[in-house]
């Protein structure tokens, strides 16, 4: 594994240099404020509608209207929502310096060709892995987020030198840089959101709860079961692998384990995981999520309105307010 720290990285390539931070969400947020506490001159661009620039200048933050910040810019790190980037290039290409950089945390817009970035630009990527949150939080703490890099375009032979640096800047050499390719990283980034901790995973935990409560369990048990144990497995296998997350249940969880995982994730299931691996490779999902956009996000809205109300949200907040 090729895994870069902060001993090994080079700070000087953004010694003087100004990075602007277009968005100022999940990532833009937290990237913003660990460049800005690790000493380099960050510019947060926002639209004239945006609703952040005060929170961004009580953080001692510069804010500047999109073009202003990228015309000042030696870096410019994409941090908008994937499915308008390629809108957002096109507002701020005529504005980049000539050999400026082009930086993403996620490889999406690259390789599906949402963006096609000019030749004499130098793209890279540095993708924390895990939410804007805990990236600021592990940096306050001292410590750092593990993020890919990668470089896409190397036009000024600076590209490798400036990701690293970056990488260093936002904490996550703290942890450990890994190198990658923008291919791989949205590949499987994508693949993992649909098949397994973003999508297969809640999906699976409904199913328990609705499978149980059907059976005649009350809903209250029925979600401490199938929703209450997943941050104590989680922790577990984060602590010590899946492996050694077995060494610490009981004989009768293991055994259950042992019978049940490989029947309800089966060979089925697999294949399914195949197929959305081809798709996401095919280009499929980052179509469909440029329609999304494009109509006003109809699905994404439709599964936000219902999910807020289902019995297993309603028993999750009956439980909260009564721990509370
Ligand atoms: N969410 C995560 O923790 C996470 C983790 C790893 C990688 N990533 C990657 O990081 C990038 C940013 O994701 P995110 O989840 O942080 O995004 P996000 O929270 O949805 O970004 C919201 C920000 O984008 C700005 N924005 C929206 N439309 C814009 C436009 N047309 N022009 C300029 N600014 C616009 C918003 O500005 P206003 O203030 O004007 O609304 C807001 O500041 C993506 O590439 C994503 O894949 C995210």
């Amino acid at each position: 594994m090729d895994l870069i720290r902060d001993a090994a990285i080079d700070p000087a390539p953004l010694a003087g240099k100004r990075v602007a931070i277009i968005g100022y969400g999940n990532q833009g947020r937290a990237q913003s404020l660990n460049l800005h506490d690790s000493g380099i001159d960050v510019v947060v661009g926002l639209r004239g509608s945006s609703g952040s620039r005060n929170e961004v200048e009580a953080a001692g933050i510069d804010t500047a209207l999109l073009e202003d910040a990228v015309r000042l810019a030696d870096v410019v790190m994409m941090l908008a929502p994937d499915e308008i980037h390629a809108a957002l290039y096109q507002e701020i290409a005529p504005s980049l310096r000539e050999g400026a950089a082009l930086g993403f945390s996620h490889g999406l817009s690259v390789r599906f060709g949402f963006i096609e970035p000019r030749a004499d630009l130098d793209v890279f990527l540095v993708a924390p892995k895990g939410p804007g949150t805990a990236l600021r939080s592990l940096y306050q703490q001292g410590k750092g987020m593990i993020a890919l890099w990668a470089v896409e375009q190397d036009a000024t032979g600076q590209a490798r030198d400036i990701a690293l640096a970056y990488g260093r800047a936002i904490g996550c050499a703290r942890a450990g840089l890994i190198a990658s390719s923008f291919a791989e990283e949205a590949e499987a980034d994508l693949f993992n959101e649909q098949a397994v901790v973003w999508g297969g995973v809640p999906e699976l935990l409904v199913a328990g709860f609705e499978t149980l409560v059907a059976g005649g369990i009350s809903p209250e048990v029925a979600l401490l079961e199938c929703v209450g144990e997943l941050k104590l497995i989680a922790d577990l296998i984060d602590e010590r692998g899946i492996a050694g997350m077995r060494e610490v249940i009981s004989n009768t969880a293991e055994f259950g384990a042992l019978l049940g995982g490989t029947r309800i994730i089966d060979d089925t299931v697999r294949t399914r995981m195949t197929e959305v691996l081809a798709e996401v490779r095919a280009g499929r999902f980052a179509e469909a999520l440029r329609r999304e956009e494009a109509e006003g996000y109809p699905k994404l809205e439709k599964s936000r309105e219902e999910g807020r109300t289902t019995l297993l949200e309603q028993t999750f907040r009956k439980i909260r307010e009564a721990e509370a």
